[in-house]
């Protein structure tokens, strides 16, 4: 979520409205992760407001901003007096997901809004077909948004279901909607895992080992599935994923710690690492962002031990190689498809 103050076509459709909605709470839910909060301070100033959301980064600046924030993972609120809008995700999946969680809580129905190349007329349509009563409400800046109205007696289009999938060695795997590379395990995931063990002996094998963006909990679950002795920490940004990491180890019987952050921001790293996996992310929104990637292998040595290792997979096309040259001076190439490469960097 960006601090900026400037607009954009979602918060755009919502200052359009607030004039009128300042008679009740205003609850937003489940932000894209460049929505700019900020935008809507002035008109929400008097409002009691409250923020739900999966994403672990728009927490702080919310609650900063006169929003009680909750965050999935964590705490759920109870019942959500007020208006509450639902801002459609891209992955229709996750969207019912949310609707699912949101019928129960809400009075007598929910706004949805989204933008029309994200989805949000087929959800519309699909939930008419499905005997929701919907209307549309306001239609600008290539965005939509409806009220549909509450209906326990109907069932929704799509149940969104948490999957248990079969992972590598009979590791079993959560697999929630929303969460990266649902209802499959990702190549690239699966490249790198192949690599280590491959390289079993060459691993640190105690200490600490972080799992950077855990998803559902596939890599650092594998380590310890196959009797890594290293305390695993397993983080991501997304609270949807961190529910399925924990699932995931609870389905397998292991013990780590599983934590919100923002790469490393939000780690406790006052004991220093002995090796990081990572299938790191390289997408925001609908975008391809080197950023997070870059950050991580630039930040990475300062939180290693010496002699502490990065293994990481990505396409092939990204521009990784570079960037490990000049944080650690020199990388290996360890596995190489067509599409993926595993590198592996030391301290
Ligand atoms: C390519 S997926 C890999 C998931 C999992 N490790 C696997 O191999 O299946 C990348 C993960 O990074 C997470 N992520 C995105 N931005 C992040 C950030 N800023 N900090 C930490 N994790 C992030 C995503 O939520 C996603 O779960």
């Amino acid at each position: 979520m960006s601090s900026a103050t400037s607009s954009s076509p979602l918060d755009e459709v919502i200052l359009r409205h607030l004039p009128d909605w300042q008679d009740q709470p205003l609850n937003l839910v489940a932000p894209p992760g460049d929505f700019r909060l900020a935008a809507l301070t002035p008109a929400t100033a008097g409002l009691k407001k409250r923020l739900w959301s999966a994403d672990y980064r728009q927490l702080n600046p919310a609650s900063q901003a006169g929003w009680t924030p909750f965050f999935v993972s964590d705490r759920q609120p109870e019942h959500l007096d007020g208006r509450s809008l639902l801002f459609w995700p891209k992955a229709k999946e996750e969207g019912y997901w949310w609707l699912q969680e949101l019928m129960p809580r809400v009075g007598e129905g929910l706004y949805l809004l989204g933008d029309n190349k994200g989805g949000i007329k087929a959800a519309a349509k699909a939930l008419e077909k499905a005997g929701f009563q919907l209307h549309k409400v306001d239609s600008a800046r290539r965005c939509s948004l409806y009220y549909l109205h509450k209906d326990a007696s109907l069932s929704l289009p799509l149940e969104p279901s948490h999957e248990v999938i079969s992972g590598p060695d009979q590791l079993q795997l959560c697999s929630l909607p929303g969460v990266f590379s649902h209802g499959r395990v990702d190549e690239g995931s699966l490249l790198l895992i192949a690599a280590l063990r491959e390289s079993w002996q060459e691993l640190p094998q105690q200490g600490r080992l972080l799992d950077i963006g855990a998803g559902g909990g596939l890599l650092g679950a594998w380590m310890l599935h196959q009797g890594s002795e290293l305390e695993l920490t397993a983080c991501d940004v997304s609270g949807l994923a961190l529910q399925a990491t924990r699932q995931t180890l609870e389905l397998n019987q292991l013990k780590a710690e599983v934590q919100a952050a923002d790469i490393f921001t939000g780690l406790d790293l006052s004991k220093p690492v002995d090796l990081i996996i990572t299938n790191p992310p390289f997408h925001t929104g609908r975008g391809t962002d080197y950023e997070l990637a870059s950050r991580l292998i630039r930040e990475a040595p300062q939180h290693l031990k010496p002699g502490g290792q990065l293994w990481l997979v990505a396409n092939r096309f990204l521009p990784y190689p570079d960037l490990l040259d000049a944080a650690f001076g020199g990388f290996k190439r360890r596995a190489e498809t067509g599409k993926f490469t595993v590198y592996q960097a030391v301290k």
